[in-house]
């Protein structure tokens, strides 16, 4: 029923310090699904990502992305890669529009192509008819969607976003998660963390939950509740909590 692995995490250990951030991650993602990380605050997720994103280097262990080593073929792995992080990151002066003509240029885009792409990621996030506006004049919310439509720029196979509906009002909230049910239907993979559990049991098709730096479980939203008896995700997720 899997499809293509197209993420290899083995063995993955982070210290900071003496604290293990992350303790022996094993498990693999594969090609088109949507998954979640879920876990509480402090459980290890932005440290995964920011592994996933070679942002940071693993301890020990490693990462294979499409087969390349998030340790040592980083620049290989960031082609596939979009990433959307906890934090803001956009020129509040300049318009939507304009924060993304910048960052294409970045990516090299130019001509046609880079018309085309910043109209496609506009359209993604539902932002056309406010692009010419200052990202100032922006909710929370449609910043959120900006930075989105930024990592969506140079068409990756997989985008990650860390607590990507964080503080985000309900209309781009719904947004975001019918952006990313899309981005399956185009084949894409996407991988987020959340700890909002209701949204990850509709959308996800497989969760991880994780708590201290361990994966406690991982598997479907049914797989998940027939191994534990349980009715919810909440109920499996306080029971490794407590
Ligand atoms: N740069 C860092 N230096 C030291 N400790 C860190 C650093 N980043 C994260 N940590 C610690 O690692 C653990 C996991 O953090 P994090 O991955 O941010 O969790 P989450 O994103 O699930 O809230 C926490 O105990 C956190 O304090
Ligand atoms: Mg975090």
């Amino acid at each position: 029923m899997h499809g293509e692995k197209l993420i290899e995490i083995r063995g993955l250990k982070k210290n900071f310090g003496k604290l293990l951030a992350l303790d022996n991650l094993n498990f693999d993602i594969y090609r088109g699904e949507i998954f979640g990380l879920l876990g509480p605050n402090g459980a290890g997720k932005s440290t995964f990502i920011s592994i996933l994103t070679t942002i940071c280097k693993p301890t020990s262990g490693d990462v294979f992305i499409k087969g390349f080593s998030v340790k040592r073929q980083p620049d290989k792995v960031k082609r596939s890669i979009g990433f959307v992080p906890q934090d803001i990151a956009l020129y509040t002066m300049l318009s939507g529009h304009d924060n993304l003509n910048f960052w294409a240029g970045i990516y090299g885009l130019s001509g046609r192509l880079k018309k085309e792409r910043i109209k496609k990621v506009l359209s993604i996030v539902r932002l056309e008819d406010r692009a010419k506006d200052r990202v100032e004049e922006y909710s929370g919310g449609m910043k959120r969607r900006l930075n989105i439509a930024v990592a969506l720029l140079h068409h990756p196979e997989i985008l990650v976003m860390d607590e990507p509906t964080v503080g985000v009002d309900i209309q781009s909230r719904k947004y975001i998660l019918d952006a990313v049910k899309g981005l399956k239907e185009e084949g894409r993979t996407v991988i987020f963390t959340s700890h909002y559990i209701d949204e990850m049991e509709s959308l996800c098709d497989r969760i991880a939950l994780i708590n201290k730096g361990k994966i406690e479980a991982i598997g479907t939203v049914d797989e998940l509740r027939n191994k534990y008896g349980m009715k919810t995700i909440e109920d499996i997720m306080l029971k490794f909590i407590e």
